[in-house]
């Protein structure tokens, strides 16, 4: 049995306006264990984005439980073992690729000439070495959702959330961009959870969770 990321139980998330309450996730009750590969699909609104942000920590459960038992979220604080690719373009426009890879670990403390030679191996491992010095506006939407992947990586994480990562890219890119993340995670135990529309995407995970009006079904 592999070890287990994250345990929730219950969900709940509720969302009050002036005249009307809007439920985006009910009831919710799943597990993630490392090496897991998950896709989480469902129509628009259906509480995708919801759920991978009560994950990762970034939003709150109306009610419901979470604990992240090994992602090292000590005394309240957010989990901190968890890399995040989003479906718009969430790289810095100042800075450029390299930099954008960099930053994380500039966060954490890391020294900035090792920063740097860690963001230099990975655009390497994944191809991009002669994009490093542009700036987001000069890249390709597959090649930005590969640096926004590489961005997540760096600091090694244990799970990657990935909202619609590949929304905005057509299929034969979506699916190159997929080669080079699940090529990039072959032989680690980090786990991935995928929100998608694309069933083709889904298809190349191991699990798939489904999502309908705010109710999560995972099969287990
Ligand atoms: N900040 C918010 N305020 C009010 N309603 C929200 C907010 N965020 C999401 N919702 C609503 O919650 C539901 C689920 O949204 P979301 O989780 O974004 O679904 P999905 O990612 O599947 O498209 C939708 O009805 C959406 O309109
Ligand atoms: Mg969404």
């Amino acid at each position: 049995m592999n070890e287990t990321l994250v345990r929730a139980e219950h969900l709940h998330r509720s969302y009050r306006t002036s005249d009307s309450e809007i439920v985006a996730l009910r009831d919710a009750t799943c597990c993630i264990s490392a090496g897991a590969r998950i896709a989480v699909t469902g129509p628009s609104g259906s509480g995708k984005s919801t759920l991978i942000q009560i994950i990762a920590g970034i939003d709150t459960e109306t009610s419901g439980s979470i604990a992240w038992p090994g992602l090292g979220a000590k005394g309240g604080l957010r989990p901190s073992k968890i890399g995040m690719v989003f479906q718009n373009e969430s790289l810095l426009p100042p800075l450029t690729a390299l930099e954008n890879v960099q930053v994380p670990l500039l966060l954490q403390g890391t020294q900035p000439e090792d920063a740097r030679s860690a963001a230099r191996e990975a655009l390497e491992r994944i191809g991009l070495s002669d994009v490093a010095d542009k700036l987001p506006e000069e890249l390709s939407g597959g090649q930005a959702q590969r640096i926004a992947f590489a961005r997540a990586l760096i600091t090694a994480p244990r799970l990657i959330l990935a909202d619609e990562p590949t929304g905005q890219l057509d299929r034969a890119t979506a699916h190159h961009f997929f080669d080079v993340l699940l090529q990039s995670l072959a032989k680690t135990d980090t786990a991935l959870v995928i929100a998608t529309h694309d069933a083709s995407i889904a298809q190349r995970m191991h699990v798939t969770w489904r999502m309908q009006h705010g109710a999560l079904e995972t099969d287990s």
